[in-house]
């Protein structure tokens, strides 16, 4: 934690976009959210958070699509600031800028990264002295993916996502972000992920966990599937396999690109088919993976090694797949307070 700021002194934040390696989803609860069993990374794509004092509590931004965002209590940043002056007892007036780099509404936690970054920013400039451990547990009732911003690092998410637990994991991983033009609403690709499922033409949760992403993408589940496929309820997300585990602990990257899943690609893809095209790209390109980010649209690919990495982001962008593609590494360091 850092020491509190001076009583005037501007606290600046660096928070990291978070994609998930695995994602498994189960049936809606009796509060609409989704039960998921994932494991999230925080990658090197930040935005830069600056807070000072002022007199009453504002927001301004700037950077990749700050024009579209709200400024008052519909923005996470400006509720992160009041749950947290509450929890405080003090005045929430801070002045709050947001310097974005984190693509919107794209399936990489931006929104959440932000009130993450003004959760830890603003318990350092009030000295709150709240360790990671305490501002995520506070972080939960600002969005599912907040507390997992606040730790970083690699990290189980259960119940809705909110509940996160470090796991070992080596690297660095070397990850390329293909953004895409218009984001995807959340609530609507869980929603489309049900209706696949009940039509059949997604597979349930226990099922879909066992799926490689990158060999079976969007498609139907094979007949070699359909035993698993009968017991399988899908009312709860399947547990992290060992096969990810050992593969988070290990070197090679082709262990990680093995055991990579996600359960909302199917909604996503139906939702926006164009992104298979992205996906087929990265593939081509030499990516060891290529999946959907969350609940996208931003796809991701994971390379080989920073020199791929950096062949498979200008493949991507000169063949006019994406809007615009970002190296990344992961893991790194949840919202920090920069010196
Ligand atoms: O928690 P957060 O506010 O980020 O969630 C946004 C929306 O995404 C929720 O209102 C819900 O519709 C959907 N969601 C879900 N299950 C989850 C997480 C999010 O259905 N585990």
């Amino acid at each position: 934690m850092a020491e509190p700021a001076g009583a005037n002194d501007p606290v600046r934040v660096r928070v990291p976009a978070k994609i998930n390696l695995r994602l498994s989803v189960g049936a809606p609860r009796a509060d609409g959210f989704h039960p998921l069993d994932t494991v999230y990374q925080a990658i090197s794509l930040y935005d830069e958070i600056t807070i000072r004092p002022a007199d009453r509590l504002r927001l301004t931004l700037d950077g990749v699509g700050a024009d579209t965002l709200p400024t008052d209590g519909g923005n996470l940043a400006v509720r992160a600031a009041t749950l947290l002056a509450d929890r405080l007892g003090v005045p929430p007036n801070v002045a709050i800028h947001l310097h974005k780099r984190i693509p919107l509404a794209g399936g990489l936690a931006g929104g959440s990264a932000d009130a993450a970054a003004v959760l830890v920013g603003c318990d350092a400039l009030w000295g709150g002295g709240h360790d990671p451990a305490a501002l995520a547990v506070l972080a939960a009732d600002l969005g599912s993916d907040v507390p997992f911003l606040v730790i970083g690092g690699t990290a189980r998410g259960t119940g809705r996502g909110e509940l996160v637990e470090p796991v070992p994991a080596a690297g660095p991983w070397h990850w390329v972000v293909a953004a895409a033009d218009g984001g995807l609403s959340t609530p609507r690709v869980y929603g489309q992920l049900d209706l696949l499922r009940a039509a059949g033409a997604a597979p349930p949760a226990a099922l879909a966990s066992e799926r490689d992403a990158a060999a079976s993408y969007g498609d139907a589940v094979g007949s070699a599937r359909d035993g698993i496929a009968a017991e399988a309820t899908g009312h709860t997300p399947s547990p992290v396999p060992d096969r990810l585990l050992a593969a988070l602990r290990s070197d090679d990257p082709a262990d990680l690109a093995a055991a990579l899943a996600n359960d909302l690609q199917p909604a996503s893809i139906a939702l926006r088919p164009a992104l298979r095209r992205t996906l087929d790209a990265g593939l081509a390109a030499g990516a060891l993976a290529a999946m959907v980010s969350g609940s996208g649209p931003s796809c991701l690919c994971l390379a080989a090694d920073a020199a791929d990495a950096a062949r498979i982001a200008a493949e991507l962008t000169e063949r006019g797949v994406c809007s615009a593609a970002h190296v990344a590494v992961g893991p790194v360091a949840g919202a920090t307070v920069l010196a």
